[in-house]
């Protein structure tokens, strides 16, 4: 293997994997392309050259250097067979992509019905990539809407009031459980479980006969609209509530350590298994050792135990 190159999607931890894959691929003598922009730049034969000092100094930075886009393109046949023309053009042995769902979709693409080596390493704050425990990006995003969340809190209790908080996750509760349990949060609306309104707004009203006169609502953006809930509930209980929609910060912002050392993982492994052969799999660590899925596993749908999730949020609050 002489030539390798590397497509991302971005989140905390993307850079800091491919500062590992290029740094990786040096030590084996193995030449590193980046591909800009997704999917899309490899359709165009958007490449750049990555050499050791490039990758200098973003181990601690969100985003990804490569920058990305959601390339619809890349659904058609005609710009499929125009990327895999770039893999060749170029003289590329083998691509990793680095990503989530619709990435690592496209991997499967590349290498299930072109034969193009595609090693993939599950970069997703929705953390919905199934049979992978925690794909980069997640640990980060959990931890930056917890900072803001604390914040909320100090208000929320300060002056007694009722604060609606969402987050993201279209169709994947993950960030909404693991804040609503980090940060004690009273009540969680996710799409994988059906939403009782009218019980949650009683609840409020029976807490409130008690003297429990402060309340966090997580939401997911894919289950309901935190302006929408926030009005229900001012309508059925009379009571004052505030909105707070923390959107992108999510998937920005300074890897977390975790993130940053799942990304030295995978970024290594990632290479290792593409040199010795592997392909149409992605990587991820089982039991702190870094283990290769099928591509073809990795896209199924991933089902969150939510309900034991939810039953835990529920006794702690
Ligand atoms: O898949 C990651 C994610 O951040 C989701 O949580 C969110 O719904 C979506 O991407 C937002 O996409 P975009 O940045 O294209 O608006």
């Amino acid at each position: 293997m002489k030539k390798i190159a590397v497509l991302t999607r971005d989140c905390a931890g993307v850079n800091a994997a491919i500062r590992s894959v290029v740094r990786t691929a040096f030590e084996q003598g193995i030449e590193v392309m980046g591909v800009m922009r997704g999917y899309d730049g490899l359709i165009d034969g958007e490449l750049v050259s990555l050499d050791r000092r490039s990758v200098s100094g973003i181990l601690n930075h969100g985003g990804t250097i490569l920058k990305t886009a959601r390339a619809k393109r890349f659904f058609e046949e005609s710009f499929q067979r125009q990327a895999v023309k770039t893999v060749q053009d170029n003289n590329i042995d083998g691509l990793i992509v680095i990503g989530g769902n619709g990435s690592l979709m496209g991997a499967h693409v590349l290498a299930s019905k072109y034969g193009v080596p595609v090693v993939g390493i599950p970069a997703t704050i929705d953390n919905d990539v199934n049979s992978v425990d925690l794909s980069l990006g997640a640990d980060t995003a959990v931890n930056v809407a917890l900072d803001a969340l604390d914040k909320i809190r100090d208000t929320a209790t300060s002056l007694e009031r009722i604060f609606i908080v969402e987050v993201m996750g279209r169709s994947c509760g993950y960030i909404a459980l693991q804040l609503a349990l980090a940060g004690g949060c009273e009540e969680v609306l996710v799409p994988e479980l059906s939403m009782d309104i009218n019980g949650m707004c009683d609840e409020i009203k029976e807490g409130n006969s008690k003297g429990k006169v402060s309340w966090i609502v997580i939401v997911a953006e894919g289950k309901a609209k935190a302006h929408d809930i926030s009005g229900i509930i001012t309508k059925k209980t009379g009571f004052e509530t505030r909105v707070a929609v923390l959107g992108h910060i999510q998937r920005g912002g300074r890897p977390t350590a975790l993130d940053r050392i799942i990304a030295a993982h995978l970024g290594n492994y990632a290479v290792e298994v593409l040199k010795d052969g592997s392909s149409d799999c992605c990587v991820t660590l089982k039991e702190g050792k870094p283990v290769t899925i099928p591509l073809e596993i990795a896209i199924r749908p991933k089902k969150l135990d939510v309900n034991s999730y939810y039953w835990l949020i529920k006794i702690l609050t």
